[in-house]
């Protein structure tokens, strides 16, 4: 038995223990966001937080996880009430198929909780691991520098 704690909620999950998270949130907690690219850490489709930093949920066993907190995108906000990065991906329709959206919005929240004033330079580095098959990557560019404007705001810094 591995004890997980997934957005602030703790789950006793009985499956083997080097499972790989992606499995786990997919299909024992029903937490879908998180996609299966390539499973093998190269595409960043199935990025989530582990302690605020992104990780490749595809590669990475459960058995590592017990004591650290996850999180997905399902824990940045709701439909109806979805968290700044989120609606900023709205705001500026920066998906086309969707399938890396949910692993672009945790490696940017990862980079914008430690450092809603990153420049454009240091997004564009940071998101690098991460592949839109798309070519979505201006309205994502766009959508992150939205976010930071609104975390920026919200802890009462410049809206620049
Ligand atoms: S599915 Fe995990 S990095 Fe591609
Ligand atoms: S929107 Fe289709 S892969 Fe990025």
């Amino acid at each position: 038995m591995t004890t997980l704690s997934v957005n602030g909620r703790k789950h006793e999950i009985n499956v083997d223990p080097r499972t790989p998270l992606l499995y786990v949130l997919r299909g024992e907690l029903a937490l879908n966001a998180a996609k299966y690219g390539c499973g093998l850490g190269q595409c960043g489709a199935c990025t989530v937080l582990l302690d605020g930093e992104p990780i490749f949920s595809c590669v990475t066993p459960i058995a590592l996880l017990e004591g650290k907190e996850i999180t997905t995108v399902e824990g940045l906000g709701t439909i109806d009430n979805p968290g700044p990065m989120q609606q900023a991906f709205i705001d500026e329709q920066a998906a086309q198929c969707g399938y890396c959206i949910a692993g672009m919005m945790m490696r940017a929240q990862a980079l914008l909780q430690k450092n809603p004033h990153a420049s454009e330079a240091e997004i564009r580095d940071y998101l690098e691991p991460n592949l839109c098959r798309c070519g979505t990557h201006m309205r994502i560019l766009r959508a992150v520098r939205r976010a930071a404007r609104v975390m920026r705001t919200a802890q009462g810094g410049d809206t620049r």
